[in-house]
């Protein structure tokens, strides 16, 4: 997805911007660009592809001392194809232009501005972001045409523009898009998300929809809603490991402690966040969520409807935003996101909204759209994730929502003091069954070798098992480019199996505790049909071809948060021995912000 940076300052711009673009490429990119405004004259680099391309064509530039501005992107294609015209900043005759976001009446404009002389270099909407301020500027002093210009595009933006006609500023604009203002000893830095920022600021404003403005060097204390920024370096970096994703798999059993901290004990669950009183009189719970987020969703319902016995619709966010919306009564909506950026999640939180449900985000990023715009957050706590693949975000929204099933299952009467107790134990179990044991990623890696080239996989569970063989299927498509398809064992024999023979790899989530002998069952036909099959359990299986065994365990949720952790190691191994680019898998990016 597209990323911003920004600089006003006397240190070297090309540098920083630079490196804020790299701290942006987990998010996925196929073009960069950067613009330096320095006496007066506006430089301006393009290139296609790896930000390598990009330093090769600046490296003979050299940023004079003194003061200067700049502003940089990384484009994730949404108009037009990844070319080098297309990738930001867009120029005009004597201004530049970077953005994230769609601008939704673009074509209107262009049409206007051609008309009037214009000449278009790109098939981007954001083009004529540039345009449309040096036309304006023809009646109208700098800031009052970019007022004017943002109040006549539609859409979703995060816009940074610079022009010779000023300078010594920065003209910013935020709608439905993040971006974030920074001050450091080095200046003012602006980014689309904090990570760019790191090391660099000391004090942020997150900026609201609508906001727009002209900065100078001057300019930052006169913001309102100015914050201490104190994000960590380290967590941003790998720690020695291959990959963002190995690290993350890895830290999840110390961050999943995060995440339950000040929250279970041994008496139970408590929410310091939320009043009591929120989820006083809801009947019913709405969990909307993309991808990965919408797995997690899945198996709240489960552990929700059986602990509180609530009755749980889950939803597809990009499915509910246009379907017919039947708002309940005592409701409450639920949205799931990680970035807490994801556009349909937030645009079907607006619906929400607008229908007076209650609303409750379930994020790790704290200031995200999402969590500003509910009513209240439960944040996930996990640290910044840069695998565009998740992996502990997904670990820690399941292990929420487990929390608020024991939470609202004790406020409703349904859980006794000892049930909820024995959860708050549970919990703890299968936290620290998410501790990779060397033993066992070694095991993983060598089997994975005999997973390469059949020609699909199935991931089969039960109940909470199911939306985990979803999340299994979706991860190793994600970064092994291999066909696989999650399913409810059940439904195996209502067609899937007509796929069945030794070419297709078949992973079986067997839990000793929850439907065993269905399961088995199941697992038994496929053997017969003579697919390929691994299970995942903790007793061996006669019908297996093999084994990845995990640790006997005190519950079901125990068995899950293992197996989990088999899905993603086995997923990693076979993305490693593919040779793929783990952390930024092809046509992904790890903050979705457009529909
Ligand atoms: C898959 C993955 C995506 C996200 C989805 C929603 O590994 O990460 O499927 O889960 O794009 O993103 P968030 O949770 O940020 O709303």
């Amino acid at each position: 997805m597209c990323g911003i940076v920004g600089y006003m300052g006397k240190s070297n711009a090309k540098e920083i911007l630079l490196n804020g673009l790299k701290e942006l490429e987990y998010r996925g990119y196929d073009s960069a660009g950067i613009a330096i405004l320095q006496q007066d004259t506006l430089h301006t680099f393009k290139a296609v592809g790896k930000l390598e391309n990009l330093e090769s064509k600046i490296k003979d530039f050299e940023v004079s001392s003194g003061f200067c501005i700049g502003i940089g992107h990384t484009r994730w294609a949404t108009h037009g194809k990844p070319t080098e015209a297309n990738a930001h900043p867009h120029t005009a005759e004597f201004s530049n232009v970077v953005h994230n976001g769609i601008i939704e009446n673009y074509q209107e404009i262009k049409e206007e501005l051609i008309i009037l002389g214009h000449h278009f270099l790109s098939q981007t909407d954001t083009e004529v972001i540039v345009h449309l301020f040096e036309e304006n500027l023809k009646k109208l002093d700098p800031q009052e045409a970019f007022y004017a210009t943002i109040n006549r595009i539609k859409g979703a933006y995060a816009i940074l523009l610079v022009s010779k006609i000023a300078p010594n500023k920065i003209f910013y604009a935020k709608n439905g898009s993040p971006l974030i203002i920074a001050k450091g000893s080095g200046g003012i830095y602006f980014a689309s998300s904090d990570s760019p920022l790191v090391g660099l600021a000391s004090q942020v404003v997150y900026l609201e929809d609508g906001d727009m403005g002209v900065m100078d060097i001057e300019g930052f204390d006169l913001l309102k809603n100015i914050q201490n920024f104190s994000v960590n370096k380290t967590l941003a970096q790998k720690d020695g490991f291959r990959y963002f994703m190995e690290k993350e798999i890895y830290e999840q059993h110390s961050v999943l402690l995060e995440t339950i901290m000040g929250r279970v004990s041994e008496n139970g669950v408590i929410f310091d966040e939320i009043d009591q009183s929120f989820f006083l009189g809801i009947r019913s719970i709405t969990l909307c969520a993309c991808g990965t987020s919408y797995h997690a969703g899945m198996v709240g319902k489960y552990l929700l409807e059986r602990l509180a016995k609530i009755r749980v619709n889950v939803v597809i966010a990009s499915e509910f935003r246009y379907g017919g919306f039947v708002s309940q009564e005592d409701e409450l909506f639920i949205s799931i996101s990680q970035s807490g950026e994801t556009a349909d999640t937030l645009e079907a939180l607006k619906l929400a909204k607008e229908y007076n449900q209650k609303s409750l985000a379930i994020c790790n990023v704290d200031n995200s759209s999402i969590v500003r715009l509910s009513d209240c957050a439960i944040l996930t706590r996990v640290g910044l994730e840069k695998g565009v693949a998740s992996t502990k975000a997904f670990a820690s929204q399941v292990l929420v929502l487990w929390m608020l099933a024991v939470y609202m299952g004790r406020t409703y009467g349904h859980l006794d003091e000892r049930e909820a107790k024995l959860q708050s134990s549970d919990m703890l179990s299968a936290i620290r069954a998410t501790k990779v044991e060397s033993k066992f990623h070694e095991r993983i890696k060598r089997l994975s070798k005999r997973y390469l080239h059949g020609h699909g996989f199935f991931f089969i569970g039960r109940d909470v098992f199911y939306p985990l063989a979803l999340e299994g299927a979706l991860k190793l498509k994600e970064i092994s480019y291999l066909h696989a398809e999650g399913y409810p064992s059940g439904e195996m024999k209502h067609g899937p199996i007509a796929l069945a023979d030794s070419n297709l790899f078949t992973i079986a989530l067997l839990s000793e505790h929850l439907l065993y002998d269905k399961m088995q069952s199941n697992i038994a036909e496929l053997s017969a049909r003579d697919a390929t099959i691994c299970v995942i359990g903790s007793k061996e299986c006669e019908s297996a071809d093999d084994m990845i065994i995990i640790p006997q365990a005190k519950s079901y949720m125990e068995e899950f948060f293992s197996m989990m952790l088999g899905l993603q190691l086995l997923s990693l191994e076979v993305a490693i021995r593919l040779g793929n680019d783990v952390d930024m898998p092809r046509n992904l990016a790890k903050s979705v912000t457009v529909e």
